[in-house]
């Protein structure tokens, strides 16, 4: 699958956020390493510390189901914005696909990202 192709799999994942306190819809498309593919969404709270980003969605549907190594992640907005990544998903990201890369709409274009390079010093338990 292209990196585009990956990203119109993220904004069909839009259809399904929840986001009616910020309006910021957000839409997710996770690869493994065996190319199997989950789709996440922004889902918010009344209580906002409560929601969860569209890309944690995205790996917590796809480790309960068994997988734990993926290659790629496109992230969407719906208003066509460039959404990078917060903190918390990053260090998500950084725990089952260190290696891998981010996949974003840069100008109507696939832009690529590692991870590495957005989050270049992410906490792993081992170095403590
Ligand atoms: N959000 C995501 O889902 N992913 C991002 O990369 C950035 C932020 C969501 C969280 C919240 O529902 C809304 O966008 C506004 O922060």
């Amino acid at each position: 699958m292209t990196d585009k192709e990956l990203l119109d799999c993220a904004k069909k994942a839009l259809v399904n956020s929840y986001a009616p306190y910020s309006g910021f819809n957000v839409g997710a498309a996770l690869l493994t390493d065996d190319n199997t593919l989950f789709l996440g969404c922004n889902i918010e709270n009344a209580s906002y510390g409560a929601t969860v980003c569209a890309e944690r969605t995205a790996i917590f549907k796809a480790v309960s189901e068994g997988y734990t190594k993926f290659s790629r992640i496109a992230v969407v907005a719906k208003d066509g914005s460039t959404a990078f990544p917060c903190g918390i998903c990053l260090q998500v990201m950084n725990e089952f696909m260190p290696e891998g890369n981010v996949i974003l709409e840069v100008n109507g274009e696939a832009a690529s990202y590692n991870v590495k390079e957005l989050l270049p010093h992410g906490f792993v338990l081992e170095d403590n």
